[in-house]
């Protein structure tokens, strides 16, 4: 996603530095849904003052990612964050006049090495909970298709979560892809519960949530029914997933109100 959102900052005509584990510059060949690719060269690091940080990582790899940059922010710098989850930023202090912008998107993209097959261009909301965007996204949308600024991120991130936190850690128990959830069987059933669970926290939260969990889960598996789900390819690998910002998010911000959420818990039990 790092890379994607690189080709679409670069395409806007702003100038970037790429900050990665090996400190290496790095040229990327994009393969866009249209049949068309492009390549992209990123620049390495130049270890200067930050304004601007697209955190693109894993949620896991947040805090690791960018505290060793925190002394070079600028104090009006912008963090963008372009991952799945809630909560990665959680324990970590920033300044008080860093921005923090979270991005909520239905883009999908894999990578082998150099090669990022962009499988899907969709929907981007972008938003900090303020009213008012910062001025350089007018600049960045007409090259970022789908890109909007919406005032309530918090609840289109909820919106998304709720359904990631029943498709996704599924897919990586039964290891299958998002369309075989719909097997009329213990698999929806599953689905059922972890749905009806996830509304009645966000019941808590938004009065007026309208508990279509499982209906919105049911129309993704159906939309994305040939998919490996991200927390499957991540299983398959052998990777840590995200399933501690997916389902052990819902399951935090449920325990602080006293509320259980025993097929969440079941489910990040028997996914270790
Ligand atoms: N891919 C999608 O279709 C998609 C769609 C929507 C949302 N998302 C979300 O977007 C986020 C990124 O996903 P992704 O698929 O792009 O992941 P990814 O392919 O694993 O890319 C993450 C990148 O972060 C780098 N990285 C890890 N730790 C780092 C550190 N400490 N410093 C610098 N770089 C570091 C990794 O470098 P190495 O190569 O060195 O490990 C890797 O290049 C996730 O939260 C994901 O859920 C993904």
């Amino acid at each position: 996603m790092g890379s994607l959102a690189a080709a679409r900052l670069l395409a806007a005509g702003f100038s970037l530095r790429l900050i990665s584990r090996d400190h290496q510059p790095a040229q990327r060949q994009l393969h866009w849904p249209d049949g068309r690719t492009s390549s992209i060269h990123l620049a390495a690091d130049d270890n200067d003052t930050i304004r601007h940080l697209v955190v693109a990582v894993k949620a896991g790899e947040t805090i690791a990612a960018i505290q060793p940059l925190l002394s070079r922010m600028h104090p009006q710098a912008d963090i963008v964050r372009l991952q799945n989850g809630m909560g990665s930023l959680d324990g970590l202090t920033l300044p008080g006049t860093v921005r923090c912008l979270h991005l909520v998107s239905t883009d999908g993209a894999w990578r082998d090495a150099e090669q990022i097959q962009v499988v899907a261009e969709n929907r981007t909301l972008i938003g900090d909970g303020s009213p008012r965007p910062p001025p350089w996204l007018t600049d960045l949308q007409p090259h970022w298709p789908g890109l909007s600024w919406t005032a309530d991120i918090e609840r289109a991130q909820w919106q998304k979560l709720a359904v990631n936190a029943v498709i996704n850690p599924l897919t990586a128990l039964y290891r299958c892809r998002n369309g075989e959830l719909l097997d009329a069987g213990e698999r929806e059933q599953r689905m059922q519960l972890l749905a009806q669970e996830a509304d009645a926290l966000l019941a808590r939260l938004y009065p007026d949530w309208p508990a279509d969990t499982l209906a919105r889960s049911c129309e993704v598996a159906r939309q994305t029914a040939a998919n490996t789900s991200s927390m499957l390819a991540d299983v398959l690998a052998g990777r840590p997933t995200e399933v501690q910002f997916i389902n052990g998010y819902l399951l935090r911000r449920a325990g602080q109100l006293g509320l259980a959420l025993p097929a969440h818990q079941a489910l990040l039990t028997e996914l270790g």
